[in-house]
């Protein structure tokens, strides 16, 4: 028998937060192709080495991973060339993230971040307990960093910025971001989330993880999800200074990262070049999608990322209906606009029919 009237309970901060929607499975619909183009994925399967050493590390997993990442841990410092202490590993780029909340901010405290941005940032904040302050993009779909800066008071205590930001694809540039380091406040925390760093093509756009280097409050968020192609193994890291690396491995999910994660990873590192074909092929595929979209009338933001955004407003749910009957799952945002991920060829041609019919139909 149940016990009636006894919940057990829980903490208030988690009344009403917004669940994570994860991309809808690709349907098929008569036989004819379906594609997945809503979670950001990267469409090539493993490099043949990568699932060797995933294989592999299958054939002891009745045994606990390494806890402390070792062996990624010191393919990653000689690779970005820091000190392996300031490298830390999570369940994926967002798990870091998580650790980085619990590291930093708790009831009270408060988190910037521009919006639209990541939708994790919002939930894993309101876990935290802290309160989300959101700085509206510019007209151009762009962080406002000097609005951002302008909204740090006494209690912030982390600010995320998401560069290539999701899901708008746009950057923020190295003079812009320079002068808003300058800025914030060295107590203050600020996250760069490069989890597309590898799709960028723009020179102009710096690498984080130099200009953490003499900044102890940055830090540097990556991911083996998307162009290394392992998101379902749930592997990321942060590179930042001591005491942030070391807060974050002791906010880590003891063995979080499974053995076959971080073999893949590790072997990933080890077949950049053939994996970075991919990447470039990925980056070509965006050039064509954004040039194609424009040609049919689209108003594109300019994407550093393996995505683009459109903005649609009221005609968001329609356009994505459109799509999923065409045969592609693309990424509502009921109100303002659609994210699809640039995937395999015949997935993008899918989707830019799709989109030419809906325009022809304004
Ligand atoms: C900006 C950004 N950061 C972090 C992540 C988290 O990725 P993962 O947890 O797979 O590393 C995502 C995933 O979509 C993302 O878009």
């Amino acid at each position: 028998m149940t016990k009636a009237g006894a919940n057990p309970r829980l903490r208030s901060a988690l009344d009403g937060i917004p669940v994570y929607k994860p991309g809808k499975p690709a349907a098929s619909v008569d036989g004819a192709p379906a594609y997945k183009i809503s979670s950001n994925e990267n469409p090539y399967p493993p490099l043949p080495g990568v699932l060797e050493a995933a294989s592999e590390a299958a054939r002891s997993f009745n045994r606990y991973p390494d806890m402390a990442c070792a062996g990624l841990v010191a393919e990653l410092a000689n690779r970005f060339g820091v000190p392996e202490t300031h490298i830390a590993t999570g369940t994926g780029s967002v798990g870091v993230a998580q650790q980085l909340l619990q590291a930093t901010a708790g009831p009270g405290d408060e988190v910037i971040y521009a919006w639209r941005s990541f939708e994790a940032y919002p939930i894993i904040t309101q876990i935290s307990g802290a309160r989300s302050v959101r700085t509206p993009l510019t007209s151009g779909e762009v962080h406002d960093l000097d609005a951002m800066a302008d909204a740090v008071t006494e209690r912030t205590r982390l600010i995320f910025v998401c560069n290539p930001n999701n899901p708008t694809g746009t950057v923020v540039r190295r003079a812009e971001l320079e002068r808003f380091l300058d800025r914030v406040p060295g107590d203050v925390l600020v996250v760069l989330d490069e989890a597309y760093r590898e799709f960028i093509r723009d020179a102009d756009v710096p690498d984080g993880t130099e200009l953490y280097r003499d900044r102890p409050n940055v830090c540097v968020l990556r991911t083996f999800s998307k162009a290394y192609g392992l998101a379902g193994l749930r592997v990321g890291f942060a590179i930042a200074h001591e005491p942030v690396a070391a807060a974050l491995r002791k906010t880590a999910v003891p063995f979080g990262v499974s053995q076959l994660a971080q073999d893949a990873a590790v072997a990933s590192l080890r077949s950049e070049e053939a994996l970075f074909e991919r990447v470039e092929a990925l980056v070509a595929e965006r050039t064509r999608v954004v040039e194609a979209l424009q040609a049919q009338g689209w108003t594109v933001p300019e994407t550093q990322a393996n995505f683009v955004w459109l903005r649609l407003g009221d005609r968001t749910v329609d356009f994505a209906a459109a799509c999923e009957r065409a045969g592609v799952i693309v990424r509502p945002f009921p109100g303002e606009g659609i994210r699809a991920t640039i995937g395999e060829r015949a997935a993008n041609d899918l989707f830019l029919q799709a989109a030419e019919a809906f325009r022809k139909e304004l």
